[in-house]
């Protein structure tokens, strides 16, 4: 395998940490460099089975820094660039679209633009290089929950080989979808997508997107709904449900996603774009009931025992009804597919927030104390 220099931005996020650690642990002839600003999301804890490793380096970098991307761009020779950084939390984006537009858009165009730089500099211009970038499906708007005469969701439907697809609707996303995105988070990302799609179509960038559906695993963090949801059953404390938690997301585990990641970053065509999702759909409350009785069982509680802290909360301001990722063009083209199915990875998720409560006491605590308690004192 030829030697590569990989910038993975976002690396010390949730995600970010799993497509890291994948790439240093299967690549050990590839440089891999984790840019990170570490904003309250970004976590060196997520990586410390790998920092020692030699083909792994850490650099702490805001992608809005246009100078000093450009300049580690030259420095490190970075031929590969998977760009996951972001802020990613839709409640925040609510409160500060601001932060939002500058990292989204304003970062996502400044790593464009030093690529560009960089790489139209050099004697062999775009050739063997690749600009990856990590979106998600929230950029499409949301979809209604139909079904055929005489059918009660979920049912199963053909838009998946797998036979544990289950879907609360006849409509999907595809990759030819039209864009229409409702929160300040995901307008964000449309607008980063765009940006992305006009430096191939604009400069001849050989450019990649992917969209995705919700993730879950270890090392999110407890502001998202399953992290949240696990610490607080543990801890006994309310369980904010959303609306009537009649809301409805397609998961996916993070490691699955880390492996597309990896497979489209090297088999992917050029200027294509890719939906990635686990044809896994589930209704907010009964998540939050699986998540109730599992926790329940590994802890030793009565069969029950925590339901009574699910306690229904305003809504979330424009929350997306359904979403819902076609991901038939990666599985057909590329021979993708989901390795785990959802009983298993929920399984193996709460174990692991379970057995690692020192890591999210070091988030609910400590040095993120203040801003854990500002943003989630009513949680
Ligand atoms: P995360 O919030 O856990 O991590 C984001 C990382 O980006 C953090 O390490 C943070 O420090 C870093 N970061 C933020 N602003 C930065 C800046 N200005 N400069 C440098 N680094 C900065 O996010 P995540 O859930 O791991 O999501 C990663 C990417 O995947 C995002 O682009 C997100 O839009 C996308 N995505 C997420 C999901 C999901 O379910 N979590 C699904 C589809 C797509
Ligand atoms: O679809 C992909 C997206 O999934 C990613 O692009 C985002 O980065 C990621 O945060 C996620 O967005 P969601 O808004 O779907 O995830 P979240 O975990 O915040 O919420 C999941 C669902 O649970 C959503 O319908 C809102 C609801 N919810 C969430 C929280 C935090 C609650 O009911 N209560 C809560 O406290």
């Amino acid at each position: 395998m030829a030697k590569r220099n990989i910038v993975i931005t976002g690396g010390a996020g949730f995600i970010g940490s799993h497509v890291v650690r994948l790439f240093v642990n299967k690549y050990p002839e590839y440089n891999i460099i984790n840019l990170d600003k570490l904003t309250y999301a970004g976590n060196l804890a997520n990586l410390k089975d790998i920092e020692d490793k030699p083909n792994y380096k850490f650099v702490k970098m805001d992608i809005c820094d246009f100078e000093a991307f450009y300049e580690l761009m030259q420095r490190e020779k970075v031929d590969g660039i998977i760009h996951l950084a972001a802020e990613s939390h839709v409640d925040r984006s609510i409160k500060d679209p601001f932060t939002f537009a500058r990292t989204n858009v304003m970062g996502t165009l400044s790593l464009l633009q030093a690529a560009k730089l960089y790489w139209e500099s050099l004697p062999e211009k775009y050739r063997g290089k690749r600009f990856y970038h990590i979106s998600t499906d929230e950029v499409y708007g949301a979809l209604e929950m139909t079904h055929p005469e005489g059918v009660e969701p979920p049912f199963t439907t053909a838009a998946s080989s797998s036979e544990h697809h289950l879907a609360y609707g006849t409509e999907f996303f595809y990759e030819t979808t039209k864009y229409n995105p409702h929160s300040p988070y995901s307008a964000s990302k449309a607008s980063s997508d765009h940006f992305v799609r006009a430096y191939h179509d604009t400069y001849g960038m050989p450019t990649v997107v992917t969209n995705c559906s919700n993730n879950y695993g270890p090392y999110q963090f407890p502001e998202k709904l399953i992290p949240l949801f696990i610490n607080n059953i543990r801890h006994r404390k309310p369980l904010p449900v959303y609306g009537k938690g009649e809301n409805v997301r397609d998961w996916l585990y993070v490691v699955d996603h880390a492996r597309a990641i990896d497979l489209i970053f090297h088999e992917g065509k050029i200027a294509e774009t890719y939906n990635i999702g686990g044809f896994n759909e589930w209704k907010n409350i009964d998540i939050i009931r699986v998540l109730i009785r599992t926790v329940d069982r590994l802890l030793g509680n009565p069969e029950g025992y925590s339901d009574e802290l699910i306690t229904y909360v305003t809504d979330r301001a424009g929350h997306d009804l359904r979403y819902a990722i076609d991901s038939s063009k990666l599985q057909k083209e590329l021979g993708w597919e989901p390795s785990l199915q959802f009983e298993e990875g929920i399984e193996k998720t709460v174990r692991w927030y379970l057995e690692n409560q020192p890591w999210l006491d070091n988030i609910t605590s400590g040095q993120y104390e203040s801003y854990y308690n500002e943003m989630y004192k009513n949680k």
